[in-house]
Parts: C-alpha cells; structure tokens; sequence
C-alpha cells in the first residue's frame, strides 16, 4: 500500500541508515518491526526539531544533577558535557540536518548522537529521567525563551503606536460607533486605544511566562525520579524560578501551552481589529491613510490597485491561531493523568502561533512606521455626519433644558438639516429657533470641530491635551 502524503514527510522522503532507524530508544521490549505508517505517524521529529537547543540545555543539566548523587563521575559528566556542547555547536551551524535523521523524537535524536560521539557513557545519560519529564522541560523552556521574545516584539509595537499618536496627536478624524459616523476624536485618540490593548496583552503574556516558570525536571515517567536529585538546584541551573512540586502534574501539565495560545489569540484579536480598522481607513470610501509601498501589494490584473496585503494578513491568520488554541484545549480536554501520547499533539499548534503572532506583531509595526494619515480628507470626513449633535443637546443642557428633552430637539434638529442637505452649523439662527427658542448666536462655536475635542477635557477623553498626557506618561 501506499500512501499519498508521506511525500510530504520530511522523515520518510529521507532513505534512512539503518544505524539511525535502529536506535528507537525502547526497542528491548519488542521481537517485531514497526510499520513505517506507524513510524510516520507516531514519530515527532519533524515538528519537535524545534526544541533541539532546550533538549541539549536539558541534558546538560541533567547530567550535573546524575553526578551530583554519583550515577556518574566528574569526569564523565565533564565528558557528556563537553560532547552535549560539541553537538550544539555543530547542529546549529545546521539545523535543518535534524529532520533527515530518522530518529523518534528530538530526545531520541540527542540521546543518538550522543552515544555516537562518547560511545556507551551516552548510555548512562538518561538515568533517573524519562522523556515524559524531559518533554515538558524542553517545552517549558523554549515556551519561556519564545515568550521573552514576543514581549520584546509587544514592545516594539507599543513604541511605533506611541510615535505614531504622537505625530497624528491632533490629526482630526471620525470616530465610529456601529461603523456610522459618531463624534470627531483625533488619530493620536486612536493610536492610543491600541496602545491600551498591547499593554494587556504584554501583562497576561507576562502571567503566563510566570505561571510556567517552575521546573518539571527529576518528575521521572509519573511518580517522581528514584534518585536522592535536589530539584531546586537543578531548576536554579535551568533558569526556572522553581520546581514544580506534584510529579503527576508535571508530566502531563500543558497550561503553559494552554495560556501561550490564549495571550496569543487574545493579541491576535486586538491586532485584527486594528488591522480592519486601518483597511477601513484606507478605502477608496474613508481615504484617511495611505500606506507605504513597503506594506501594499498590486493587482495582477487592475494596475490603479494598492492592496492593504500586510493588514489582510494579520486579520486572516488571527484565525489560525484561534484554530491552535482550540486544538490544544481539545486535545487536552478530559485526558486522563498523567502523560498521554495525545500530547504530542501540543507542538505544532503551538510553535505555528508563535510564528503567527511574532511575524504579525513584526508585520503591524513595520505598517505603523510608514503610515501617512491624509488630514484635511479625515478632518472633512469628521466635519460630515452631525458629529456635532451631542455638542448642540449639551448646549441646551447648559441653557437649562433636561437632556432627554434635547436629545429629542436635536434630533428634530439633524431631520430638518438632512433635508436642507447642510451641516448643523450651517443652519442659521432663525432656523435653530424653530426647534428651541433658547438657541441664539453663541451656538456656533459649540458646533465647531475643535469644540466638539476640546469639551472631552477628562481622563481618558479626546482633548488634545488629555491625549498628550497619556503619551507623555506611556513614554516615561
Ligand atoms: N515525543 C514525545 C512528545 O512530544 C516525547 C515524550 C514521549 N513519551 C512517551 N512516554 N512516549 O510528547
């Protein structure tokens, strides 16, 4: 039989060396081969490559930790150490020889390599420690080093909406509710909007970095390592601020994974949301942006196009992540304690959000940095729509009329103006007077655009000043 998809198999389109494929790290047990579907499909190399630098880090710890009760020597923890080295220098000048080696997994791949480099002394390596608690180790550390990495992108972004306010800080521009023209904000207002969600996004990131910050390592299989280990130490030597403290827990405990793709997700959906905003803004309809070349991408066929490809993207993979998230949950969901070969499953959801998110987060600063905001199109834009009609109900608050009441005035006010076909404050005098006698020519300059920001003078508001506050603070 053959099967169609494993030309698509890193693994098996490789013709292996027999002295790779023999060196499955349980092979005692068994008196038959495996089949090569089921190596295909139970073998994790091709996605777990991945975690080859935490793997090596892992072992080197490890073995201080074996010689440390006397499993092995000094000197022959000097050895595997050096030779654990030795193989991180040489695969990472090549990283993607990994994936033609016909190991299991990244574990078995060390474990292999090792033993090739220090012969039967790479035997002993894997003394008191199974790759259930090796797994989760790896995991947890890349999960923490990608994480840094992330809040650093997060930062970034953040810097290039803080730069971007505040060169658009009193750039005039509609604000929206239910997509219809609501009242006037600036493009600073806007830019800071996100700045608040990117601030979320770095704390829960943050919490969840904490939260996985404990060292599964000297677990065992389930029931915790036969060997007298001082687990805080080995967990000071990996970087981990403590151990994890149930071995049951820590073998088949994924919520690091869990809550990666959740933060992801979450910042995704902030990063979406921006992105559609800014899609929006630069329509033909809006035309209150324009993007740089840089981000944009033509037509193949209708040469006047300038396509917003860059922002299309981090909306269309938002999706893909939310995917992940719900496939780990799922693979998660009622798995019995403690490790389980689902699990497995973890990785390739997990390391395609990473990549998503980062690449998304790069992508968005990349289009905050050479936006152009088009102010006398969006100041028009603002000026449109009775942006200005709460102004006129507030003016005849101020004037002693309870609000409801003028809300319902102004409203008769907008239909008059709809038919006329003019703004509010176009309409004169004599007119306005129609709707509410208490109208008189101090009105005008309540209707103005500047009127409608400076009014919205409070923490948190529009006015200028309240927007240069935020920056200020943000940047200190
Ligand atoms: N490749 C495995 C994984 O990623 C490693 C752990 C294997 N453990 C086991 N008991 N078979 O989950």
């Amino acid at each position: 039989m053959t099967y169609s998809y494993i030309i698509k198999h890193p693994v098996l389109k490789t013709v292996f060396k027999t002295e790779d494929t023999d060196m499955a790290l349980w092979g005692g047990r068994f008196q038959g081969e495996t089949s090569a579907l089921f190596k295909l499909f139970n073998d994790s190399l091709p996605v777990d490559y991945r975690l080859f630098e935490q793997d090596v880090v892992g072992s080197i710890a490890w073995a201080d930790a074996i010689a440390s009760v006397g499993i092995i020597t000094a000197k022959e923890c000097t050895d595997l150490k050096a030779a654990l080295n030795e193989l991180l220098v040489e695969v990472g000048n090549d990283p993607q020889a990994i994936i033609s080696n016909g190991a299991e997994d990244i574990h078995s791949f060390v474990e292999q390599k090792l033993i090739a480099k220090v012969g039967d002394l790479g035997k002993k390596l894997h003394t008191g420690r199974s790759r259930n608690d090796q797994v989760a180790t790896d995991l947890k550390l890349w999960c923490k080093k990608e994480g840094a990495a992330l809040l650093a992108r997060l930062g970034t972004l953040h810097a290039e909406l803080i730069a971007l306010a505040e060169r658009e800080v009193d750039a005039v521009m509609p604000g929206y509710t239910h997509l219809q023209r609501a009242q006037p904000v600036t493009f600073g207002h806007w830019a800071l909007a996100y700045v608040e969600m990117y601030e979320r996004d770095i704390s829960r990131l943050q919490d969840a970095l904490n939260r996985a910050d404990s060292c599964p390592l000297g677990s065992g299989a389930l029931a915790g390592t036969a060997y007298p280990i001082d687990r805080h130490a080995l967990a000071a030597a990996l970087n981990f601020a403590r151990p994890t403290l149930n071995s049951l827990d820590s073998v088949s405990d994924r919520d690091h994974v869990v809550e990666l793709c959740s933060a992801a997700s979450i910042s995704m959906m902030h990063l979406s949301r921006m992105a559609e905003d800014l899609i929006f803004f630069n329509s033909g309809e809006a035309n209150f942006i324009s993007l740089a070349d840089e981000v944009t991408s033509g037509s193949s066929l209708m040469p006047q196009k300038k396509n917003p490809d860059a922002l299309e993207l981090i909306r269309g993979k938002t999706g893909r992540v939310y995917g992940s998230l719900m496939g780990i949950l799922t693979t998660m969901k009622a798995l019995p304690l403690a490790y389980n070969k689902d699990m497995q499953e973890d990785k390739e959801g997990l390391f395609d959000v990473v990549d998503s998110w980062a690449i998304c987060l790069d992508m968005a600063a990349l289009v905050l940095s050479g936006l152009k905001v088009n102010r006398p199109q969006a100041l028009v834009a603002a000026q449109q729509g009775y942006a200005n009609a709460t102004e006129l109900a507030d003016y005849l608050v101020a004037k002693g009329m309870p609000f409801r009441e003028a809300h319902h005035v102004v409203g008769e006010v907008v239909v008059f103006a709809i038919g006329e076909q003019k703004p509010i404050e176009d309409l004169s005098v004599a007119e306005l007077q129609k709707f509410a006698n208490v109208i008189s020519d101090d009105v005008y300059p309540n209707l103005t655009i500047e009127a409608c920001l400076e009014k919205r003078d409070v923490l948190g508001g529009t006015a200028i000043n309240q927007v240069q506050a935020v920056i200020a603070a943000k940047k200190a």
